[in-house]
C-alpha cells in the first residue's frame, strides 16, 4: 500500500509484558473519537478470526523459533489484509496492540533470531506499511516483573526469564533510537494521569498534522 492511497493513521502500541500498555489503549482510542475519527481498534497475534486461533497457539505451545517467527507474520499477513489495510483505506484509524516491532523485540532481542531473517518477512508481509506512530511503553525490568505476578496465570512469553526481557527491551530500545520519526518513548514508571497528559499532547500534535489547517 502506498502512502497516498492511505487516508487513515496507524498507531501501534508496544512494550515489554507488564510495561502498562493495555491500560492506555482504551484511553487513547477515546480520545482520538473525540478527534472526530473513526477508530478501528486490533491486536497482535490476533485481530482476524483466523489469527485469534494462532495466538491460542502461539501464546501457549513450543515451537521452534523460526515456527514461532513465520507465524506471527502469518498472522500478521492475515491482519493486514483483512483489517489494516481497508480500514485505512476507509479514511478510518487503526490502532493495534502490537505489531511487527514486537517480532524484532521478541523473536529477534528475547529469541535471538538474526535480524536479517525478520527483515526479509518485513519487506514480504507490509514493504510499505509502517505505522505513523509507535507508542513504546518503556519500564525497568523488575517493575514489569512485579506488575505481571501480581495478576494472573501467565502465558508461554510471559513466563520467560529476565535475559530474555533484557533482550526484548534493549531491541525495543534500539528501534526506537533508528526509527525516532515514529518512535514516542513512554516511561511508564510515571503515574497514569501524567502518561494520559503526556498522550493528550502526542495525540493532539498527530491530529494537528492529519488535518493541517
Ligand atoms: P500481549 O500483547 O502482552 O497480550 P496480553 O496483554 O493479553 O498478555 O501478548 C502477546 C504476546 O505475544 C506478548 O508476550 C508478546 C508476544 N509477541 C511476540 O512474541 N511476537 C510478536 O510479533 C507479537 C505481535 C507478539
Amino acid at each position: 500500500m502506498t502512502n497516498n492511497i492511505k487516508k487513515g493513521k496507524f498507531l501501534t502500541f508496544e512494550g515489554i509484558d507488564g510495561a502498562g500498555k493495555s491500560t492506555h489503549i482504551a484511553y487513547v482510542a477515546e480520545l482520538l473519537r473525540q478527534h472526530g475519527k473513526q477508530v478501528i481498534s486490533s491486536r497482535e497475534p490476533g485481530g482476524t478470526a483466523l489469527g485469534e486461533k494462532l495466538r491460542e497457539l502461539l501464546l501457549q505451545e513450543k515451537m521452534h523459533l523460526e515456527t514461532e517467527a513465520l507465524l506471527m507474520f502469518a498472522v500478521r499477513r492475515e491482519h493486514i489484509a483483512q483489517v489494516i489495510e481497508p480500514a485505512l483505506e476507509r479514511g478510518d484509524w487503526v490502532i493495534s496492540d502490537r505489531f511487527s516491532d514486537a517480532s524484532f523485540a521478541y523473536q529477534g532481542g528475547g529469541r535471538k533470531l538474526a535480524l536479517d531473517k525478520l527483515n526479509a518477512l518485513e519487506q514480504w508481509v507490509h514493504p510499505d506499511l509502517q505505522p505513523d506512530m509507535t507508542l513504546l511503553f518503556d519500564v525497568p525490568l523488575e517493575v514489569a516483573r512485579a506488575r505481571l505476578d501480581a495478576t494472573r496465570e501467565l502465558d508461554k512469553f510471559e513466563q520467560e526469564k529476565t535475559d530474555f526481557f533484557a533482550g526484548t527491551r534493549a531491541e525495543y530500545l534500539r528501534r526506537a533510537a533508528e526509527f525516532p520519526e515514529r518512535f514516542r518513548i513512554i516511561d511508564s514508571t510515571r503515574p497514569i494521569p501524567e502518561i494520559r497528559a503526556h498522550l493528550d499532547t502526542l495525540i493532539a500534535q498527530l491530529c494537528a498534522d492529519a488535518d493541517p489547517l
